[in-house]
């Protein structure tokens, strides 16, 4: 292994530790729960577990959508190369969210999730973020970048949707105060703004060239 690599296997073990740090803060604030109830969760600890960690699914996706961008303008191209990490903790973050949901809003009963996801558009758009997130998580890896060639860009151009169905789930269950859902929305409008724009410019340049 050379400088660069073993430079390389540091960088991403921080990331990784940096993508870390919100899970071992609410693992703090679960023994100081333990020790002294309603010291760390509040009065609904099920609801506040449950925001936390969907907060950190979209700030977590938001951030993996704006890896290239900042490696463009940094000018450093090879960030990118954290960009997977950034999504795999992204789809973690979420899968965790939705378990908490699961367990301790649903109580893991079939039928409060089934009429939760036919009576609350807000799961049913969640779910649908969640479920397409899966097969990008999957494909992830260089061997399915490989094997899928240029349709490995289309499908992974479905962060996009998934980002604006996340920003409609916050917006739905906002009930009154949509500061969040107005913040993550505009961070997404400004990324997908940046992309579009990188879009048309290059296809004006292929035209005249
Ligand atoms: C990519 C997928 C998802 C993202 C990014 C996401 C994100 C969020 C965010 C940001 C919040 C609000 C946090 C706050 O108000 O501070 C939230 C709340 C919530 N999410 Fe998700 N979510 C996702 C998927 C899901 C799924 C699959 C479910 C369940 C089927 C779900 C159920 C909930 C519930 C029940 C709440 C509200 C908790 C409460 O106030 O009682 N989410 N989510």
């Amino acid at each position: 292994m050379n400088a660069s690599d073993a430079r390389y296997r540091w960088a991403q073990a921080a990331v990784v530790a940096l993508l870390g740090v919100p899970l071992a803060v609410l693992a703090w604030d679960f023994f100081r729960e333990i020790r002294q109830p309603g010291v760390a969760f509040g009065p609904d600890p099920a609801e506040t577990i449950v925001r936390y960690l969907g907060e950190w699914a979209i700030r977590v996706l938001l951030a993996t959508l704006a890896v290239s961008p900042v490696a463009r303008l940094l000018g450093r191209p090879r960030l990118v190369r954290y960009r997977r990490t950034f999504g795999l903790a992204a789809f973690s973050y979420a899968v965790v969210h939705f378990a908490g949901y699961l367990v301790l809003l649903a109580g893991l009963d079939a039928g409060t999730f089934l009429a939760d996801f036919v009576e609350r558009p807000y799961i049913t758009v969640g779910l649908a973020a969640l479920v397409l997130l899966a097969p990008l998580a999957v494909t992830s890896t260089r061997r399915w970048q490989r094997r899928l060639a240029r349709n490995w860009r289309r499908l992974h151009r479905l962060v996009y949707a998934i980002g604006v169905l996340a920003c409609i789930h916050l917006l739905w269950l906002s009930k009154g105060d949509y500061m969040d859902a107005a913040l993550y929305g505009g961070l997404l409008a400004l990324l997908l703004g940046e992309r579009l724009a990188r879009y048309t410019s290059r296809r004006r340049q292929r035209r005249g060239a």
